[in-house]
């Protein structure tokens, strides 16, 4: 048997002693995505934690989706599959610093990422993620809105709204640096294929690009598209779901460093590892944990 087939063997059995589900981000490695039992988007695996019946989940992807999980379910037990994933930008703003930030625009009302520390969230009136940020602008009676932490997505959703949006410096590494001349060296490359990016570039690329998306609505556009070809700019892990839903479709990345170091901590063996020593249990305090709880539930509501 293969080292593969034996972690996958250990998973599943680790799987039913303890009751647990396996959830994983898009952008985790092929074979994580593989033992899981749900993947999706930010959105996508935030709402399904609140349908779970298992005692015990383990997060395979970085400490704020983790925190979601945990912050919506605190009767379950929710593991992380490796303690050092989180996510640069969502370290990019403190509570302390949010605060600072809402003294300074007292009539807004704070538009929180979900790419953010719990007790970010707990600061904030509602949150978003990629696939739902202008229908969270415009449910707010606001006009004026300040949108923690990254720049690019609040920028994306500025230009389609009327109101105020007041942008908080954040960014996130990967996307960030992509720049336009990349795609339109993409274009040059593949004049047929079409260019999906995420909502976290710049606004820039985002402007040369056919459609921004979240990754879980890049894989909805692709199957439902008749176009055979196209250029993803987001990080590569999507390409493994992308390819098995779409094996007769072409996919081409910009380069090779659209990766998440993050992401890619996770392994089967940290898995496999994790879940024998019940490890990376995630735990909030409480005061926090019901601050952000009311600013996603409010985003669920309105998604
Ligand atoms: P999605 O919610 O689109 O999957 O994005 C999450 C993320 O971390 C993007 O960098
Ligand atoms: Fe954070 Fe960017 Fe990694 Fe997403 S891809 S987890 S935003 S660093």
């Amino acid at each position: 048997m293969t080292d593969i087939e034996n972690l996958r063997q250990r998973i599943a059995r680790l799987k039913r002693e303890l009751g647990a589900v396996v959830v994983a981000h898009n952008y985790q490695r092929p074979e994580v995505q593989d033992i899981a039992d749900i993947t999706g988007d930010s959105l996508e695996l935030a709402r399904r934690c609140t349908q779970l019946d298992s005692q015990v989940v383990v997060f395979c992807g970085v400490r704020f989706m983790a925190e979601t999980a945990a912050i919506l379910n605190p009767e379950r037990t929710v593991l992380l599959s490796e303690a050092d994933a989180g996510c640069p930008m969502a370290d990019m703003l403190t509570a302390d610093e949010l605060r600072e930030w809402k003294r300074r625009y007292p009539d807004a009302a704070v538009v929180c990422y979900v790419n953010s520390l719990a007790e970010v969230k707990a600061e904030s009136d509602i949150c978003c993620t990629s696939a739902n940020g202008l229908q969270i602008v415009e449910s707010l009676p606001n006009d004026e809105i300040l949108f923690v932490p990254d720049q690019n997505l609040g920028h994306y959703v500025s230009t389609q709204t009327k109101k105020h949006v007041i942008l908080y410096p954040g960014f996130c590494y990967v996307h960030h640096r992509i720049k336009p001349e990349q795609i339109e060296m993409a274009r040059r490359l593949h004049p047929e294929a079409e260019v999906l990016v995420h909502p976290e570039c710049q606004p820039g690329v985002i402007a040369l690009a056919d459609a921004a998306l979240s990754t879980s609505q890049m894989l909805r556009y692709v199957k439902a598209s008749p176009h055979q070809s196209f250029v993803i700019v987001t990080e590569e892990g999507l390409l493994h779901s992308l390819r098995r839903q779409n094996p007769d479709k072409s996919f081409y990345l910009l380069s090779g460093s659209q990766i998440c170091d993050d992401m890619k901590k996770t392994t089967l063996e940290t898995v496999a590892r994790t879940m024998e020593l019940k490890r990376n249990i995630i735990t909030i305090p409480e005061d926090i944990r019901l601050g952000a709880k009311r600013a996603v539930e409010r985003m669920l509501a309105v998604t």
